[in-house]
Protein backbone atom coordinates (compact mmCIF):
# COMPACT_ATOMS: atom_id res chain seq x y z
CA UNK A 1 0.00 0.00 0.00
CA UNK A 2 1.16 3.34 -0.80
CA UNK A 3 2.07 5.80 2.11
CA UNK A 4 -0.13 9.01 2.47
CA UNK A 5 1.73 12.36 1.66
CA UNK A 6 1.29 15.05 4.29
CA UNK A 7 2.18 18.79 4.06
CA UNK A 8 1.46 20.87 7.10
CA UNK A 9 1.42 24.26 8.43
CA UNK A 10 2.69 24.54 12.12
CA UNK A 11 1.78 28.63 11.99
CA UNK A 12 3.36 28.53 15.86
CA UNK A 13 2.94 31.65 17.70
CA UNK A 14 2.08 33.99 14.87
CA UNK A 15 -1.24 35.48 13.38
CA UNK A 16 -3.66 38.05 14.52
CA UNK A 17 -7.40 36.52 14.01
CA UNK A 18 -7.73 38.93 10.99
CA UNK A 19 -5.06 37.81 9.15
CA UNK A 20 -5.34 34.30 10.37
CA UNK A 21 -8.99 33.87 8.68
CA UNK A 22 -7.78 35.61 5.37
CA UNK A 23 -4.53 32.89 5.56
CA UNK A 24 -7.76 30.34 5.52
CA UNK A 25 -9.53 32.06 3.01
CA UNK A 26 -6.63 31.86 0.85
CA UNK A 27 -5.34 28.35 1.22
CA UNK A 28 -9.27 27.43 0.71
CA UNK A 29 -10.04 29.20 -2.35
CA UNK A 30 -6.49 27.99 -3.96
CA UNK A 31 -6.62 24.49 -2.61
CA UNK A 32 -6.69 21.75 -5.10
CA UNK A 33 -8.43 18.30 -3.95
CA UNK A 34 -5.56 15.51 -4.84
CA UNK A 35 -4.00 12.80 -2.79
CA UNK A 36 -1.67 15.21 -0.49
CA UNK A 37 -3.33 15.61 3.11
CA UNK A 38 -3.02 19.25 4.00
CA UNK A 39 -3.01 19.93 7.80
CA UNK A 40 -3.13 23.36 9.32
CA UNK A 41 -2.09 23.56 12.71
CA UNK A 42 -2.98 26.98 14.13
CA UNK A 43 -2.84 28.96 17.32
CA UNK A 44 -5.13 27.04 20.07
CA UNK A 45 -7.44 30.28 20.57
CA UNK A 46 -8.21 29.95 16.50
CA UNK A 47 -9.08 26.26 16.59
CA UNK A 48 -12.77 27.06 16.60
CA UNK A 49 -13.19 29.90 13.99
CA UNK A 50 -10.66 28.26 12.12
CA UNK A 51 -13.35 24.67 11.79
CA UNK A 52 -16.13 26.76 10.70
CA UNK A 53 -14.06 27.96 7.67
CA UNK A 54 -11.63 25.40 6.78
CA UNK A 55 -12.62 23.53 3.72
CA UNK A 56 -13.34 19.93 5.17
CA UNK A 57 -10.89 18.26 3.10
CA UNK A 58 -7.91 20.12 4.95
CA UNK A 59 -7.29 18.63 8.32
CA UNK A 60 -6.73 20.65 11.47
CA UNK A 61 -4.42 20.19 14.18
CA UNK A 62 -3.11 21.19 18.11
CA UNK A 63 0.05 22.10 18.29
CA UNK A 64 0.31 20.75 21.59
CA UNK A 65 -2.09 19.90 24.48
CA UNK A 66 -1.96 18.44 28.38
CA UNK A 67 -1.88 14.87 28.83
CA UNK A 68 -4.40 14.85 31.16
CA UNK A 69 -8.14 15.14 29.93
CA UNK A 70 -9.12 17.58 33.07
CA UNK A 71 -7.86 19.08 36.43
CA UNK A 72 -6.12 22.08 37.67
CA UNK A 73 -3.48 22.84 35.26
CA UNK A 74 -3.80 26.64 34.88
CA UNK A 75 -3.27 27.24 31.23
CA UNK A 76 -3.80 24.36 29.13
CA UNK A 77 -5.51 23.12 26.87
CA UNK A 78 -6.90 19.24 26.69
CA UNK A 79 -7.36 16.67 24.04
CA UNK A 80 -10.92 16.49 24.73
CA UNK A 81 -11.34 20.14 24.69
CA UNK A 82 -9.79 20.28 20.93
CA UNK A 83 -12.08 17.56 20.00
CA UNK A 84 -14.85 19.78 20.11
CA UNK A 85 -13.33 21.98 17.16
CA UNK A 86 -12.80 19.08 14.37
CA UNK A 87 -9.23 18.62 15.25
CA UNK A 88 -7.62 15.18 14.06
CA UNK A 89 -4.36 16.24 14.81
CA UNK A 90 -1.92 17.02 17.31
CA UNK A 91 1.59 17.95 17.09
CA UNK A 92 3.74 16.15 20.05
CA UNK A 93 6.62 16.91 21.17
CA UNK A 94 8.23 20.12 18.93
CA UNK A 95 11.72 21.43 19.61
CA UNK A 96 10.48 24.39 20.69
CA UNK A 97 8.48 22.64 23.56
CA UNK A 98 11.06 20.48 24.43
CA UNK A 99 13.53 23.48 25.03
CA UNK A 100 11.37 26.05 26.60
CA UNK A 101 8.91 24.25 28.38
CA UNK A 102 11.40 21.07 29.41
CA UNK A 103 8.89 18.27 27.69
CA UNK A 104 10.76 15.05 28.42
CA UNK A 105 10.47 11.95 26.42
CA UNK A 106 8.15 10.23 28.69
CA UNK A 107 5.81 13.37 28.44
CA UNK A 108 5.57 12.85 24.68
CA UNK A 109 4.60 8.98 25.63
CA UNK A 110 2.17 10.17 27.72
CA UNK A 111 0.68 12.55 25.46
CA UNK A 112 1.01 9.96 22.78
CA UNK A 113 -1.12 8.25 25.00
CA UNK A 114 -3.77 10.15 25.28
CA UNK A 115 -3.88 11.86 21.64
CA UNK A 116 -4.59 8.04 20.54
CA UNK A 117 -7.46 7.14 23.38
CA UNK A 118 -9.24 10.87 22.29
CA UNK A 119 -9.08 9.28 18.48
CA UNK A 120 -6.76 12.07 17.67
CA UNK A 121 -3.50 11.41 15.30
CA UNK A 122 0.02 12.44 17.30
CA UNK A 123 2.29 13.79 14.91
CA UNK A 124 5.33 12.84 17.28
CA UNK A 125 8.68 15.38 16.22
CA UNK A 126 12.14 14.44 16.90
CA UNK A 127 15.73 15.61 15.69
CA UNK A 128 18.93 16.31 16.74
CA UNK A 129 20.57 19.70 17.63
CA UNK A 130 23.89 21.24 15.78
CA UNK A 131 25.93 20.15 18.92
CA UNK A 132 24.66 16.71 18.97
CA UNK A 133 25.37 16.64 15.29
CA UNK A 134 28.68 17.95 15.67
CA UNK A 135 29.12 15.52 18.22
CA UNK A 136 27.68 12.66 15.21
CA UNK A 137 25.00 11.82 18.26
CA UNK A 138 22.49 11.82 16.11
CA UNK A 139 21.00 8.66 15.04
CA UNK A 140 21.34 7.84 19.15
CA UNK A 141 19.50 11.39 19.99
CA UNK A 142 16.62 10.76 17.47
CA UNK A 143 16.57 6.88 18.39
CA UNK A 144 15.94 7.50 21.68
CA UNK A 145 13.53 10.40 21.04
CA UNK A 146 11.12 8.03 19.07
CA UNK A 147 11.66 4.38 20.83
CA UNK A 148 10.96 6.40 24.44
CA UNK A 149 7.51 7.97 22.88
CA UNK A 150 6.25 5.41 20.85
CA UNK A 151 7.53 1.80 21.05
CA UNK A 152 5.28 0.85 24.02
CA UNK A 153 2.12 1.07 21.35
CA UNK A 154 0.98 -2.10 19.68
CA UNK A 155 2.03 -1.79 16.30
CA UNK A 156 -1.53 -1.32 15.26
CA UNK A 157 -1.50 2.01 17.17
CA UNK A 158 2.16 2.79 15.74
CA UNK A 159 1.02 2.66 12.02
CA UNK A 160 -1.49 5.50 12.11
CA UNK A 161 1.08 7.93 14.37
CA UNK A 162 3.40 10.11 11.68
CA UNK A 163 6.48 11.01 13.36
CA UNK A 164 7.88 14.35 12.00
CA UNK A 165 11.99 14.58 11.52
CA UNK A 166 13.17 18.58 12.61
CA UNK A 167 16.51 18.58 13.25
CA UNK A 168 16.64 21.60 15.76
CA UNK A 169 19.37 23.08 13.57
CA UNK A 170 17.65 23.90 10.31
CA UNK A 171 14.29 25.13 12.07
CA UNK A 172 13.42 28.98 11.12
CA UNK A 173 17.48 29.35 10.29
CA UNK A 174 16.82 28.92 6.27
CA UNK A 175 19.29 26.04 6.55
CA UNK A 176 17.78 22.91 5.30
CA UNK A 177 19.06 19.55 5.76
CA UNK A 178 20.36 18.28 2.68
CA UNK A 179 18.01 15.72 1.04
CA UNK A 180 20.85 12.76 1.93
CA UNK A 181 21.06 14.12 5.16
CA UNK A 182 17.22 13.85 5.69
CA UNK A 183 16.67 10.44 4.28
CA UNK A 184 19.77 8.81 5.71
CA UNK A 185 17.80 9.70 9.14
CA UNK A 186 13.66 8.74 7.66
CA UNK A 187 15.46 5.24 6.63
CA UNK A 188 17.33 4.81 10.06
CA UNK A 189 13.80 5.48 11.67
CA UNK A 190 11.71 3.63 9.31
CA UNK A 191 14.38 0.95 10.26
CA UNK A 192 14.12 0.93 13.79
CA UNK A 193 10.12 0.33 13.49
CA UNK A 194 10.89 -2.72 11.30
CA UNK A 195 13.49 -4.01 14.22
CA UNK A 196 10.61 -3.63 16.66
CA UNK A 197 8.36 -4.32 15.09
CA UNK A 198 6.64 -5.84 11.34
CA UNK A 199 8.24 -4.84 8.13
CA UNK A 200 4.50 -4.06 7.07
CA UNK A 201 4.46 -1.75 9.78
CA UNK A 202 7.68 -0.08 8.96
CA UNK A 203 6.01 0.44 5.45
CA UNK A 204 2.71 2.03 6.57
CA UNK A 205 4.20 4.69 8.79
CA UNK A 206 4.59 8.33 7.70
CA UNK A 207 7.56 10.23 8.33
CA UNK A 208 7.81 13.71 7.39
CA UNK A 209 10.52 16.13 7.08
CA UNK A 210 10.82 20.21 8.55
CA UNK A 211 12.99 22.31 9.02
CA UNK A 212 13.23 25.19 6.26
CA UNK A 213 11.43 23.60 4.05
CA UNK A 214 10.59 25.66 1.02
CA UNK A 215 8.71 25.34 -2.28
CA UNK A 216 12.40 25.53 -4.29
CA UNK A 217 13.87 22.52 -1.69
CA UNK A 218 10.22 20.87 -1.32
CA UNK A 219 10.60 18.55 -4.35
CA UNK A 220 14.14 17.32 -4.01
CA UNK A 221 13.17 16.40 -0.36
CA UNK A 222 10.05 14.60 -1.33
CA UNK A 223 11.29 13.05 -3.83
CA UNK A 224 13.40 10.59 -1.50
CA UNK A 225 12.25 7.29 -1.31
CA UNK A 226 11.03 7.79 2.90
CA UNK A 227 10.18 10.67 2.95
CA UNK A 228 6.23 11.40 2.87
CA UNK A 229 6.03 14.99 3.05
CA UNK A 230 6.79 18.15 5.25
CA UNK A 231 5.82 19.77 8.39
CA UNK A 232 6.35 23.75 7.68
CA UNK A 233 6.90 26.29 9.90
CA UNK A 234 7.58 30.10 8.52
CA UNK A 235 6.63 28.76 4.65
CA UNK A 236 3.17 27.92 6.21
CA UNK A 237 2.02 31.65 7.15
CA UNK A 238 2.00 32.32 3.30
CA UNK A 239 -0.65 30.75 1.33
CA UNK A 240 1.10 30.94 -2.18
CA UNK A 241 4.80 29.06 -0.73
CA UNK A 242 2.70 26.67 1.39
CA UNK A 243 0.70 25.02 -1.56
CA UNK A 244 3.67 25.50 -3.52
CA UNK A 245 5.11 22.75 -1.11
CA UNK A 246 2.24 20.91 -1.47
CA UNK A 247 2.75 20.61 -4.98
CA UNK A 248 6.33 19.82 -5.13
CA UNK A 249 5.14 16.21 -4.43
P1 LIG B 1 10.42 26.20 9.74
O1 LIG B 1 9.73 25.48 11.01
O2 LIG B 1 9.79 25.65 8.50
O3 LIG B 1 10.14 27.66 9.94
O4 LIG B 1 11.88 25.89 9.81
C1 LIG B 1 9.41 24.12 10.99
C2 LIG B 1 8.80 23.70 12.32
O5 LIG B 1 9.22 24.18 13.37
O6 LIG B 1 7.87 22.87 12.36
Amino acid sequence: MERKKIVAGNWKMNLVLEDALQLINHINENYEEGDIELIIFPPTPYLSPISNLLNPLIGLGAQNCHQEDWGAYTGETSMKMIKEFNVKYVLIGHSERRKYYNESNKDTALKVDKAIKNGLIPILCCGETAKERQEDLQLEVVGKQVSEALFHLEGEQLKDVIIAYEPVWAIGTGKTATADQAQEMHSFIRSLVKEKYKAAISHEICIIYGGSCKPNNATELFNMPDIDGGLIGGASLNAEEFLAIAQAF
